[in-house]
């Protein structure tokens, strides 16, 4: 193993950083005993937010309790009785019902209480919910030992209490909580050893100096709940924050949607049936944004070129993962301090974290009363747009009242009727490969051709098999033989920009149509989206004039502004009718700016990744001819909700029309990976039938001299013995070097 030394994780030497020496004793636990581990006698000072001035009573951190005799168990259930009709305290475990105040926290994000016991079950309750409803922040009871404390890292201030840890300091009495990245690595500080650091969850419970374990007698006098309880009760949370253990007996409770088929008699079954599931997934789309506001935050103001304010700042709850943000999405921004009166405004997001920084960037909609000179309390409200939603309801309803949305063919198709299959009589082409893009290779050749005579076809490839390439000749070839305009779209926009870029590549004249809300925003194909074809167009010299006016004063009178607005209106119209190609999302296929359009030819790439309500919404438009590419052996659409899953959201419309015996056609030659990375996936995915486009050589890179085992096989595998540790989302165990060495040899 030496040949790996290098990339060994090493937490003491890998970082320069100094933490400096702790003055204040602000988020620091002091001990008052000469125990290395902190477990008893703590006294905290000053890292609550309560007054505790150490005038706590000392805890009695071993849970040491007098050995319960027989008569008092039984004793014990017959106050039982009694005490059912009593009323447990606000801070009783929610799923238990132990309540003394050192045996419980508080979940910060949804403010239910729960013990440090583990009852039936594998982990304490407190660890199972926060594991289970994805929250990670709690504060302590304020009659516990330690008081109402906010466990937190002592040098960033993060409180997600599965990346917790504490570092027992040398002098013994006092201990530091940090965060296991990156704080505790790159503490240097002499006063504490960063190896020393250990969870403050370990073993799926609190450690028992910061949260009591409840003794024997109370546990046993608790509500006995499940693990499946549990489940359910959490499950029912998600629609209803006061539900309780009673709930779950009710009827109705549990009932689910009904399941996808694989064939429907007719559109209004179709619809019938997946509406209430997108019903279902927006609801809970709703709730969960709405219920992730963050308050205390932190605000950099800036100024954008367009004269729009433009509020930075990060959001530790992106982090649980739960929700996604995306570039265009809306969030409110709110202001409720002092030094400014009650302000609020919506914008739109146009950066969200990556590599190099954590914030968020926000740009208001408004300028006009932004408290820009302050910087602190703030609060950030995720505004949710159901635009998705709405637009697959109104594909699947279009489907069924009108004829005209799809030709007969795909029609029945699409419903898994049995149909004689069709020859659409075409003058094919002489040459198949297209200007501009690599020459095709067998397969994709033959998928080119097969595809242009079917009015529905399905294509399959592996990572790296040319699906996007194949996609742009096929498009170039369907837009050269019919008149109108080809629509091509795929679930996600980076797919939609990769797919455009290739198209345009072929020299046809394409238009990315992006959403409004995403129009700020810079990619690879800007110079190819409606609204900047529409701000260089050179036929309309007024709206020139006004973009320019408008440009300059930030806003135009209003007069102008609804000549502006007729103008751009015109002039969209003139871009989009002179296209080959438009391409969108397949959600954007549901803007209004192509209501007026039809589209006899549609391609949806990654359509494998798209729900089956979502491919609908480019398909009614007209289509005669469909073309859907994919791979079914990759990720599926992300579905949130469980029932919705459960009941088939989650399988594409691709997925369905092959277990309808739709033969895909393959693409089987890959040019992304070296052959050696290849040949695990051809075999357990694709019964071996992937090739190689490209050779060794061609896919070795230079001057890396990463020592590997097999010098010409460029792949390890590295057996971890180090210790597990729950990652920050609580879902995962952790694997630090994992994380390291994806970070290095991806580079
Ligand atoms: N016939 C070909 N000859 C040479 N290179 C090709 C050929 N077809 C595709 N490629 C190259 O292979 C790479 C992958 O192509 P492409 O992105 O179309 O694959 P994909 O199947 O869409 O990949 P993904 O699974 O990531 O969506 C690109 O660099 C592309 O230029
Ligand atoms: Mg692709
Ligand atoms: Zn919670
Ligand atoms: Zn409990
Ligand atoms: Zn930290």
């Amino acid at each position: 193993m030496d040949t790996f030394d290098n990339f060994q994780y090493d937490s003491t030497s890998a970082y320069g950083g100094a933490l400096t020496v702790v003055d204040d004793n602000s988020s620091v636990y002091t001990a008052g005993t000469h125990d290395p581990e902190p477990n008893t006698d703590l006294n905290l000072s000053s890292l609550s937010l309560s007054d505790s001035n150490g005038s706590h009573p000392p805890p009695n951190m071993h849970s040491h309790d007098a050995p319960v005799l027989e008569e008092d168990i039984y004793g014990v259930l017959d106050d039982l009785k009694d005490e059912s009709s009593v009323d447990l305290p606000p801070h009783a475990c929610s799923y238990c019902g132990i309540h003394s105040p050192a045996s419980v926290v508080k979940c910060l994000i949804c403010s239910k209480w729960f013990c440090n016991a583990r009852g039936n079950t594998s982990a304490s309750h407190i660890v199972n919910h926060l594991v289970r409803a994805k929250h990670r922040e709690v504060i302590l009871h304020s009659e516990s030992p330690l008081g109402e404390t906010i466990p937190e890292c002592y040098n960033c201030g993060s409180k997600n209490v599965f990346m917790l840890g504490f570092i027992p300091a040398k002098s013994d009495t006092v201990v530091v909580l940090l965060c296991r990245q990156p704080c505790a690595q790159i503490s240097k500080d002499i006063s504490w050893n960063a190896s020393l650091w250990a969870p403050l969850i370990d073993d799926r419970s609190f450690l028992s100096w910061l949260v009591k374990p409840p003794s024997e007698t109370e546990q046993l006098r608790s509500r006995q709940i499940s693990f499946t309880q549990i489940n359910r009760l959490e499950d029912l949370w998600r629609d209803n924050a006061n539900a309780t253990l009673e709930d779950l007996e009710k009827p109705g409770v549990d009932d689910e949607p009904q399941q996808i088929l694989v064939r429907y008699e007719d559109a209004y079954q179709y619809q019938n049936i997946f509406g209430p599931l997108v019903k279902i997934e927006a609801d809970y789309d709703k709730r969960l944004k709405e219920s992730q506001t963050q308050t205390d935050l932190m605000v950099r103001w800036d100024l954008g070129l367009n004269q729009k304010r433009v509020a930075w700042f990060g959001l530790p709850k992106l982090e649980s993962g739960e929700v996604r943000l995306a570039v265009g999405d809306e969030l409110r921004l709110r202001y409720n301090g002092e030094l400014h009166k009650p302000w609020e405004g919506i914008g739109h997001v146009i950066k969200i974290p990556n590599n190099i920084s954590d914030e968020i960037g926000l740009e208001l909609r408004r300028a006009e009363g932004v408290p820009s000179e302050c910087t602190h309390g703030f609060a950030v409200d995720f505004v949710w747009k159901s635009t998705s939603f709405d637009r697959m309801q109104l594909a699947m309803k279009t489907f069924a009242v009108d004829e005209k949305s799809v030709s007969g063919f795909i029609y029945h198709k699409l419903l898994g009727h049995e149909l004689e299959p069709q020859i659409l009589r075409t003058q094919m082409p002489k040459r198949f490969s297209v200007p501009g893009l690599p020459e095709l290779n067998h397969s994709q050749m033959y998928a080119v051709k097969s595809v242009l005579q079917k009015p529905l076809s399905l294509i399959q490839g592996p990572p790296g098999t040319g699906k996007t390439v194949t996609s742009a000749s096929i498009v170039y070839h369907l837009a050269k033989m019919n008149p109108g305009q080809v629509l091509v779209c795929a679930p996600s926009n980076v797919a939609v920009d990769q797919l455009t870029e290739k198209i345009h590549a072929t020299g046809l004249a394409v238009v990315r149509l992006t959403a409004k809300s995403r129009e700020a925003l810079d990619s690879s194909v800007s110079y190819l989206t409606l609204h900047q074809q529409v701000a260089n167009n050179t036929t309309h010299v007024e709206l020139q004039k006004l973009i320019l006016l408008k440009n300059e004063q930030g806003e135009l009178s209003s007069t102008d502004e609804r000549k502006y607005k007729t103008l751009i209106r015109i002039c969209e119209k003139e871009i989009l009718q002179k296209a080959d190609v438009i391409c969108c999302t397949c959600v954007g296929a549901g803007d209004p700016r192509l209501g007026k359009l039809k589209f006899r030819t549609v391609l949806i790439d990654e359509a494998t990744q798209a729900a089956e309500p979502e491919c609908m919404i480019p398909l009614v438009l007209g289509c005669k001819q469909v073309v859907l590419v994919g791979d079914h052996q990759q990720l599926g659409p992300v579905i949130m909700n469980k029932k919705a899953a459960r009941a088939g959201l989650h399988q594409s419309l691709f997925e369905r029309l092959v277990t309808l015996q739709n033969r895909p056609i393959r693409l089987q030659v890959q040019y992304r990976m070296h052959p050696c990375l290849s040949q695990f996936p051809s075999d357990m995915f694709y019964e071996g039938t992937l090739q190689n486009g490209v050779t060794a050589p061609q896919r070795l890179r230079k001057n890396v001299d990463f020592p590997w085992p097999v010098p010409d096989t460029p792949m390890f595998f590295y057996q971890n013995l180090g210790q597990e540790e729950i990652s920050s989302s609580g879902t995962s165990f952790l694997n630090r070097f994992a994380t390291f060495a994806s970070h290095t040899t991806h580079r």
